[in-house]
C-alpha cells in the first residue's frame, strides 16, 4: 500500500500537531459549554478520534454519513444523507468534524440541516482545507492543514476505499488510477 504514494503531503507528526493545537483552540472556545461533536464518516473518523482527546470539554459524541464522492476523485454535486445523528441538537452548540472540504457542497449541506433542527451554534472543524476547490461559498472555523488543489489519501481519506488506514497524508501515484 505504502508504495503506492508518491509523496508524503503531512506526516503522522504533522497530524498529531494540528490536532493538538486545534483541541487546544476548541477548548478554549466552548469553556463551560457542553458542545455536540459530529463526526462526518468515513473519512474524519481518525482526526475524530485524536482531536476530541485533546478538547477538555464535556461533549457528547456523534456521527453523521453523507455520500458525495461515488469511489471516484471528482465530486458528484449532489448529498445524500446515509447515517443521520441521533442527538436532538436543538438548542445545542454542534462542532461538525471534517477530514477536508474541497468545493463546500457538503459543508453546506450539513450546515443547513442541523440549522434547520435549531442548532444555537454550529462550527466546523477541519483537518484539511483545499480552498481552490471550492464551488459553494463555505469556510471551516477551524482549520488544521492547508492542501493544494489535488487529490489526497491516507488518515481517513480513500481512494476507492483503500489507504484510510494510511498514517499519514500523501498523493497517488499517477498509474494507480490506471491499473487498480
Ligand atoms: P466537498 O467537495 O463536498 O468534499 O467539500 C467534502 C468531501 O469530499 C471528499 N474529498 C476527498 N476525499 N481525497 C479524498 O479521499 C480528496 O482529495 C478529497 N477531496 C474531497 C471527502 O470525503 C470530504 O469529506
Ligand atoms: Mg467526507
Amino acid at each position: 500500500m505504502n508504495n503506492d504514494i508518491l509523496k508524503t503531503l503531512y506526516s503522522k507528526e504533522d497530524i498529531t500537531d494540528a490536532c493538538r493545537r486545534l483541541g487546544q483552540q476548541i477548548t478554549t472556545d466552548y469553556k463551560d459549554r457542553k458542545p455536540v461533536v459530529v463526526g462526518v464518516l468515513k473519512g474524519a473518523i481518525f482526526f475524530m478520534t485524536d482531536i476530541v482527546r485533546e478538547m477538555d470539554l464535556y461533549m457528547d459524541i456523534d456521527f453523521i454519513d453523507v455520500s458525495s464522492y461515488h469511489g471516484g476523485t471528482a465530486s458528484s454535486g449532489t448529498i445524500e444523507l446515509m447515517k443521520d445523528i441521533d442527538v436532538d441538537v436543538n438548542g445545542r452548540d454542534v462542532i461538525f468534524i471534517e477530514d477536508i472540504i474541497d468545493t463546500g457542497r457538503t459543508l453546506k449541506y450539513l450546515e443547513d440541516l442541523l440549522a434547520e433542527r435549531g442548532a444555537r451554534s454550529i462550527k466546523v472543524c477541519t483537518l484539511m482545507d483545499k480552498p481552490e476547490g471550492r464551488v459553494v461559498e463555505a469556510k471551516a472555523d477551524y482549520v488544521g492543514l492547508e492542501v493544494p488543489n489535488e487529490f489526497v489519501v491516507g488518515y481517513g481519506l480513500d481512494y476507492q476505499g483503500k489507504y484510510r488506514n494510511l498514517p499519514y497524508v500523501g498523493v497517488l501515484k499517477p498509474e494507480v488510477y490506471s491499473d487498480k
